[in-house]
């Protein structure tokens, strides 16, 4: 199984070749991870002073680019809007990357968040369900989206040490490990959650499983070890993409990334048959959202 395809691309801009565009989508919606590694995000030397976690407020534990507010960050006005303005840049680049090679994909590039991660990798001390160092597809208790995707493009800013991740098993495999060991959701907890606004919206059966499959993998230490893997290297300056509620990933070390996420409806997919939503409902053999 090949989990990591690359291509040669030098360029944030389009146009690309359709042979590019081609094996881009077909190596992103089958689950594998696009490298870039010829695709840098340049840094102006001004910018390099930003390489430091001195920028974290300490609560956060990304800075991150919204709605065209800084979260998440501590320093002068000016340095935040230089810091702003190159986690802006970012946003754009990724947003005509998406957008050029993956033309059906171009109506939803949207700017959702963005997050610069000065922070290391891993080594903060956290929950066993947090803990990204180990393999997970992502999934938010607090952000059930309804089979909608999770199209993540990463850069790797570090002037000298690469980004390293773990990636995992097929999404198939991997759900049919863990799905026997999720239980149902109770009658009316999606109603409650919602209620009690311990979810932006209802948890559909859906994001109840896709959480039961985010949480299931990290417990299950053995699976960790044994399961089907492949470490791999980011090297500095280098881009890479992948559906990150698909692939199983996990942090091992590196710092100082960039990060834009994008959420594609189902229907944008060019085979949505390929999305975890199909993926489960053909495994379950029945729909996992509620019918409007
Ligand atoms: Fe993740």
């Amino acid at each position: 199984m090949t989990r990591v395809v690359s291509l040669d691309l030098s360029r944030w801009q389009p146009p690309y070749d359709r042979d590019t565009q081609q094996r881009a989508v077909a190596a992103l919606e089958d689950g594998r991870v696009l490298a870039l590694p010829q695709l840098v995000f340049e840094l102006s030397p001004e910018e390099r002073v930003f390489l430091s976690p001195a920028w974290s407020d300490a609560r956060a534990k990304n800075i991150s680019w919204e709605d065209g507010k800084l979260k998440g960050a501590r320093g002068r006005p000016a340095d935040l809007d230089a810091l702003a303005r190159m986690i802006e840049r970012f946003a754009r680049g990724a947003g005509e990357l998406v957008a050029g090679l993956f033309p059906r994909y171009a109506p939803y590039v949207k700017r959702a968040r963005t997050s610069f991660r000065p922070q290391p990798a891993v080594g903060r001390a956290l929950s066993w369900r947090k803990d990204d160092s180990r393999l997970h597809i992502d999934a938010f208790p607090s952000r059930p989206n309804q089979g909608e995707r999770i199209l993540r493009v990463f850069c790797n800013v570090n002037p000298r040490e690469d980004r390293v991740w773990r990636v995992g098993d097929e999404f198939t495999p991997m759900a049919q490990t863990f799905l026997p060991r999720i239980d149902s959701p109770l009658p009316g907890s999606s109603a409650l959650l919602a209620v009690l606004r311990v979810t932006k919206g209802l948890r559909s059966e859906y994001d109840h499983f896709m959480l039961g499959l985010h949480d299931q993998a990290k417990a299950d230490l053995a699976y960790q070890k044994e399961c089907p893997q492949e470490t791999v290297h980011f090297a500095p300056g280098s881009t890479w993409l992948c559906f990150s509620d698909q692939v199983m990933h996990a942090a091992v070390s590196g710092q100082h990334m960039l990060e834009q996420t994008i959420h594609l409806p189902v229907a944008a997919l060019y085979d949505p048959e390929s999305s975890p939503l199909a993926i489960l409902q053909r495994l379950c053999g029945r729909p996992l959202l509620p019918a409007h």
